[in-house]
This record gives structure tokens, sequence and C-alpha cells, in this order.
């Protein structure tokens, strides 16, 4: 019998399986009350337009909708995104997904040993990246005050410099953040560019759910601070369907050259299809109308995830606000283990993802990412004041 062990590649030794995909093989998201996937509600999938797109996608392009196309993606998308976001084509690069694009820039920006520094907690499909090319990850903990802000990052910089490490890169994901719900304000943003500068490493700005935006003022992208040491990631999966597995890069020509010979080896080109029916959809305000649907639905949400949490929860509970995005994130007394309260939790029949699965170290066992987005109004309340009831008896 073959010993695949003996034939895998160092690289996988460091692959490490998402929780958060293992609870969806685990049980049917829609028989139980789930917070747990980052999945957008079906209801913003507006399937009548799909088909209609579709046709129209067929009908104009012919064949070559369904031919090879160019690495760097297809011009029309590229053109409906360099108008959307006043960026030069030549800086647009569209991948698979923004969870290829953070896989390309560790794979050309990451040796094994190098240190990419993120937010403490981060998001997982990142840290399952950053592992699988050995990077090493240092995490910095969120402080809500700018000086601390700047304090925490510089510590850690410097202790990694004091060491003799590599930082080649910061991961951040500015807006929304998975999975704490945080936006960083502009004050922050700058501070940012400001140690990359000063210690010489690239920021990748990770913004997948920067559109979906609930309450507050937009803050300037870090990428339009920085545009010559900032690449800036998004992705359709969150505006308009994840199921096309369509995303964007914005960046320095001669880091997206890179990229782009880094994408021949991994896929040729992002799915032509694909490309083709989000432009039309895009440019044709369609994207823009279904939008403002998702918003004001996901709003509704948010504000009832906050009522009900604080009509429910127990004395000791704490959650995050956030302004957009699809989480909150609650934080328990110290003795409480998300980790351990799980198996309750899902034989109840509501199920989470526990916060120390985003923690870069392991700590933040009594936090929990709660999703707001996917399940209906009424199951959402029913959901929460399960999960309400639980924890009720168990802190
Ligand atoms: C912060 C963050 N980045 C990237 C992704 C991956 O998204 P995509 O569907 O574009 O690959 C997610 C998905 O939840 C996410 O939360």
């Amino acid at each position: 019998m073959t010993d695949y062990n003996s034939l895998f590649s160092e690289d996988t030794h460091s692959f490490f399986r998402s929780p958060v995909r293992d609870i969806f093989k685990r049980v049917d998201l829609n028989a139980i009350y789930s917070f747990a996937g980052g999945y957008p509600s079906a209801e913003t999938f507006p399937l009548d337009q799909f088909k209609a797109t579709m046709g129209e996608v067929i009908d104009k392009y012919g064949g070559k909708a369904f031919q090879y196309g160019a690495t760097q993606g297809v011009t029309e998308l590229r053109e409906v995104l360099s108008a959307r976001y006043g960026v030069p084509l030549e800086r647009i690069q569209i991948t698979s997904s923004s969870q290829q694009g953070i896989d390309v820039c560790t794979r050309i920006l990451a040796d094994p040993g190098d240190v990419v520094l993120t937010s403490n907690p981060s998001y997982l499909g990142a840290l399952q990246s950053f592992r699988s090319y050995r990077a090493e990850v240092a995490g910095v903990p969120y402080h809500p005050d700018a000086d601390g802000f700047k304090a925490a990052y510089e510590a850690v910089i410097e202790s990694l410099f004091a060491a003799g490490r590599k930082i080649k890169f910061l991961y951040v994901i500015p807006d929304f953040q998975n999975p704490s719900g945080e936006t960083l304000s502009l004050k922050e943003r700058k501070i940012l560019v400001e140690l990359a500068r000063r210690y010489g490493f690239l920021i990748v700005e990770d913004a997948p759910y920067r559109e979906l935006r609930y309450s507050g003022e937009p803050v300037p992208t870090i990428y339009s601070l920085a545009p010559d040491i900032v690449l800036h990631l998004g992705s359709f999966s969150k505006i308009f369907a994840p199921g096309f597995r369509l995303g964007w890069i914005f960046g320095h020509p001669d880091v997206l050259d890179k990229i782009y010979v880094c994408k021949q080896s991994l896929d040729l080109c992002p799915p032509v299809f694909d490309q083709y029916v989000a432009a039309e959809f895009m440019g044709s305000g369609r994207l823009d109308r279904n939008l403002r649907n998702s918003i004001d639905l996901y709003r509704g949400k948010r504000d009832l995830m906050l009522s009900l949490l604080e009509r429910n929860m127990p004395a000791g509970v704490k959650w995050t606000r956030p302004e957009g995005g699809l989480f909150l994130f609650l934080t328990m007394p110290e003795r409480f283990d998300s980790v351990a309260f799980y198996d309750t939790a899902l034989d109840a029949g509501v199920a989470y993802v526990a916060g120390s699965f985003f923690h870069t170290d392991g700590t933040g066992r009594n936090t929990i990412r709660l999703n707001f987005s996917f399940m209906t109004p009424e199951r959402i309340e029913k959901g929460i004041v399960l999960l309400a009831g639980l924890l009720r008896k168990s802190l």
C-alpha cells in the first residue's frame, strides 16, 4: 500500500482544516439555527435577473463567453471595475474570488519563516493560506483608541525586528472585520500606512464587506492612501453571489505582474462566462439596485440581532455593534469556553463559530462569532432566544 504521507510536500504538513467548513459538513444549515457561516441570504440572489443576464451574455458574446480568456481577466469586467472605483486598467487583476486573492498575494510574497502581520483575531481562511506557505503569523490585538492601536502594532513589529524576523506584509480587513465586525478609522488606516513605509512591508487590504454599510460614513480605503504599497482585494461574493467565485486585486503594476504569472500556473484565467455576467450585471446598474435591497435587508437583520441580544443575553456578555458586514462578535466572561460549549449548543439546534478559531495564538476561547445575514428574521429571533437561554444556564 502506498505511503502517501511520505510523498506529500512539506507545505502540506502546515495545512490545517477549517473548523468552520467542517461545521457545514456535519450539519444541514437549514435544519438548525445557524449563526455559523458567512453566507449571504439566498433572498439577495435575483434569480430571474441572473437568468436574463446570462441569456444576454450568450446573445452578445456567443462562444467567446465559453472560451479561455485573458489571465488578468476579461477587459469588459476590468473596465467596469475601473469606472466604478476610479482605478486604472493596468492596476486591476481579476481573481477567482478574494480567497484566491489572499492566496496569490501570500504565494508571491512569503517564504517559509517570513512573518505575516495581522490583527488578532483575523479571517480564518487567510490564516489557513498564510500557514499553508509556512509563513509565521503574528497577531496584534485590536485597540479601540488610535494611540493604543499604534503602540500595539509598534510593540509587535519591534519585537519581530529585534528577533531578526522579516515582515513581508500586513493583512488587514479594515471594513466590518471578519470576525469582529470592527471598522478601522481613517487615523488608524494612516497609522498602518506609516508603519508599512517605516518598516518596509506591504499591506494586503481585504475588503469583501466594504459595500455592505448599514450606518455611519464610509472611510477611505487604505489603497487610496498608498496605492504603491497596498494590494486591495475586492469580491463579488457578498455584493453579487459567492457562487460566481469572482474577485479582484488593485495594486502596483510591478506586483500585479508577479500575480499574473503566478495565476497562469494556478488557473490560466478566471471563469470567463461568470466574468461577462458580472460585467453586464454591474455595468447595467442592476448590481447596485440589488445591492441597495441587500443593504436594507441586512440593516434590518443587524438591528434585530442587536435588539435581541440586548433583551436576551445574560449579564457579563458583551458584543460589538458593527456598522456593516455580516458578523458581530460576542465576548463572555473569561471562564466561559466557547469550544467546549459548542456541542451543547449544536445538540440544542443552534450553531455559531467559536472565536478562538480566528485567533492567531489560540486565545479568545471566551468569544463567539455570530452571523446575521443568512437566516430569516423569525429564525434569528428563535435562535438568539435559544442561545441566550443556553448561555444563561451555563454562565
Ligand atoms: C475577510 C474575508 N476575506 C475573504 C473571504 C473569501 O471570500 P470570497 O468568496 O471572495 O473568496 C471571506 C469570506 O467569508 C472573508 O470573510
